[in-house]
């Protein structure tokens, strides 16, 4: 069976991405390691921790780095916080933990991780890349012995959410994303061109709401409040955007997506700095890293995340 680690700054949809690898018979979730971005790293990884207590599955937590190499510290952006709430859940309650996270690092676990697995793990970061490159930095031959990286983050062919070029998890940290995508690990890249396609509405959560259950109604609480935020901020989607769980079902199925072979790369400085583009020094170069993902079968996608998740919150 694929094993499977998220890198989460575990927000609204990044709690859902949980949800859908816990679903999802196909692959086993052995780790999730925590960067910042929604919310601080702290309140990410007590986020990850609650939320695969809550779903009957305690998976060993670990923490990442708080910030991006070229900065300081880091501050939650005010619009981060209008999104994904105070507390990153949609300010929807539940109890916190009783587990602390690994002593472990993030950066040397999934070092390990890919050591003991090899081709047999895909890595799923649903925040800046900042853990990643850390990694690759500190075990290079890591891009050569894991199974694949899917990413959300980015923009090839519509414009940024953080600005017109930029997508929220990558304008974090772009240089540590420009790391990772030229560092040639296998990695397929889903980003604004197809995650705002995938939407959901009341009208789904209501079927959550509807279980009675524990999950169900968190689950129902917390992504009502992200798909308010989405009617402020994007009236015109008619829901909010499946960001993260997308990057999963891809990791599960990849045949969900249509993808294009392109080697990337992110503009590091000036105006455009945070820009995901293809690396016009390597457009001929016959080997291909990347993959960007084109096209989204919506409906299958919507059905799958739905029934997945569905099933868990009913348990
Ligand atoms: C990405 O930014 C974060 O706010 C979401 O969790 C998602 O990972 C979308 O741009
Ligand atoms: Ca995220």
């Amino acid at each position: 069976m694929k094993k499977m680690i998220l890198d989460l700054d575990t927000g609204v949809d990044d709690a859902l991405a949980i949800s859908y690898a816990l679903g999802s018979p196909e692959v086993e979730l052995i780790g999730i390691t925590g960067t910042y971005g929604n919310v601080l790293v702290e309140q990410g990884v007590r986020n990850a921790l609650a939320i695969t207590d809550l779903l009957g599955t305690p998976v060993p937590v670990y923490k990442g780095l708080s910030h991006s190499s070229t900065t300081d510290s880091f501050k939650v952006l005010e619009i981060s916080e209008f999104i994904h709430g105070k507390n990153g859940i949609g300010d929807a309650e539940i109890p916190d933990s009783s587990r602390s996270v690994e002593t472990q690092s993030a950066v040397d676990f999934i070092i390990d991780a890919v050591k003991t697995y090899g081709k047999d793990l895909v890595y799923v970061p649903t925040g800046p890349l900042t853990n990643l490159a850390a990694a690759l930095k500190k075990a290079p031959e890591i891009k050569d012995e894991i199974g694949q990286v899917v990413l959300m983050g980015g923009a090839l062919t519509v414009q940024g959410n953080v600005s017109a070029w930029s997508e929220a998890n990558i304008s974090q940290d772009p240089d540590a994303a420009d790391y990772v995508f030229r560092s040639g690990i296998p990695a397929t890249m889903i980003g604004l061109d197809v995650t705002l396609q995938t939407l959901l509405t009341y009208k789904h959560t209501q079927t959550w709401r509807d279980l009675n259950t524990p999950a169900g109604t968190f689950l129902a609480d917390m992504t009502d409040y992200y798909i308010k935020a989405y009617e402020t901020t994007s009236p015109h989607l008619g829901g909010c955007g499946l960001h993260d769980p997308l990057a999963v079902g891809v990791a599960v199925d990849p045949t969900l997506v249509t993808t294009l072979d392109i080697n990337m790369q992110v503009d590091t400085e000036g105006a455009t700095r945070g820009r995901t583009i293809g690396d016009n020094t390597r457009l001929n170069d016959p080997v291909k890293t990347m993959k960007v993902a084109v096209g989204v079968d919506v409906d299958r996608f919507l059905d799958e995340f739905m029934g997945r998740i569905t099933r868990l919150a009913k348990e």
